[in-house]
């Protein structure tokens, strides 16, 4: 997939960056206040209890922040942070291991958690319920099943689609919180948080052009607060301004409400081809030349949450505050 610099999806070379600008404590977590006030109180239940915290399932759009969550989780808890991923965990065993090797109370973050294999996921179920595990060990008529118990530990689970977990697993987490997009007062402050961090100075006028343009993202936010201190060290006095971070924005190519021109191509497509909808998601996907799924997760939720997608029952619709932004004229119903 191309790298696009609004895309909240993170891109190998970010990870070690992004480390250094995680939050570590939830009072440094900005946004997000429903999920911070629910969490903030169980976890300090659990601890009144000394139980491990209930499993905590974390959705919705890459970049919100849910891996970071995980980890002050674990911090609050001041437990261990082990981690791993759906794809990762390929055998029943693969899981096992990972499980015998934890400490009371520990947290287990399993990232795209929805794409578990069906056989791991069932050896997860007694585990997240009883903790215990029941697993078949060897082959053929030497195979036997072992139930070993495991300490008890909280799993907090990360998708982008809770709708494509199985029933029996949802409904084996205590919490589940859904991550919202960012409100741009919250991303500005993020934004200016990370400009500490990164130790470069930026105007508030550009903190807050930078939070309108990043999709209600953090993960996009800090990625685009990055390149601009390129540019206003290269081209300006290193300090980042209302003035360079425009200039910035407008080479990089994305536009006043965070549309790059990939979006443009899937919108201008709607509109030349198919008069604006409705129009298929497979459709879509091949004009733009990416996989339905990524339209579905990744181009898809900012666009309906900014209004200019519909889903309909038989396809996708263009909204008039799309033609709107190209300054086109509204099409006439026939
Ligand atoms: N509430 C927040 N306050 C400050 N920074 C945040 C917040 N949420 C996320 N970030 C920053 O945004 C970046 C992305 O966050 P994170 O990696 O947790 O996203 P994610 O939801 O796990 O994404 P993915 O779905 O791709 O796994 C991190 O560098 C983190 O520092
Ligand atoms: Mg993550």
């Amino acid at each position: 997939m191309e790298e696009r610099m609004v895309s909240g999806e993170a891109y190998a070379t970010e990870e070690q960056e992004e480390q250094s600008l995680r939050p570590q404590v939830l009072s440094q977590y900005i946004g997000q206040s429903s999920v911070k006030e629910n969490l903030t109180v169980f976890i300090e239940a659990a601890k009144m209890r000394e139980e491990a915290l209930d499993h905590v399932l974390l959705y919705g759009p890459p970049g919100l922040g849910k891996t970071t969550l995980a980890s002050i989780i674990a911090n609050e808890m001041d437990v261990h942070l082990k981690t791993t991923s759906g794809p990762a965990i390929e055998r029943p065993g693969d899981l096992a291991a990972v499980l015998t090797a934890l400490e009371p109370g520990d947290v287990l973050f399993i990232d795209e958690i929805h794409r578990l294999p069906r056989a791991v996921e069932e050896v997860l179920y007694p585990a997240m319920e009883d903790f215990f595990l029941d697993i078949v060990i060897g082959k053929g008529p030497s195979a036997r099943s072992v139930k070993l118990d495991l300490p008890p530990f909280t799993l907090v689970g990360a998708t982008t689609r809770a709708g494509l977990l199985s029933a029996p697993l949802r409904d084996r987490f205590g919490v589940m919180s859904r991550l919202e997009y960012y409100q741009p007062e919250d991303l500005e402050e993020i934004v200016v948080r990370t400009a500490g961090v990164l130790d470069v100075e930026v105007g508030q006028e550009a903190a807050r052009e930078v939070s309108r343009r990043s999709r209600g993202t953090p993960r996009v936010a800090n990625r685009i607060l990055r390149r601009i201190r390129d540019f206003a060290q290269v081209k300006g006095n290193g300090m980042i301004d209302q003035t360079i971070t425009t200039e910035a924005l407008d080479l990089l190519q994305v536009d006043k409400l965070g549309l790059d021109h990939i979006d443009h191509k899937l919108l201008m497509n709607m509109i030349e081809k198919f008069r604006g909808g409705p129009v298929g998601i497979d459709t879509i996907a091949a004009t733009v030349g990416e996989e339905a799924d990524t339209i579905e997760d990744v181009y898809e939720p900012y666009l309906m949450q900014i209004g200019f997608l519909q889903r309909t029952p038989r396809g996708r619709v263009v909204t008039p505050l799309v033609y709107e932004h190209f300054q086109m004229e509204v099409p006439g119903r026939e």
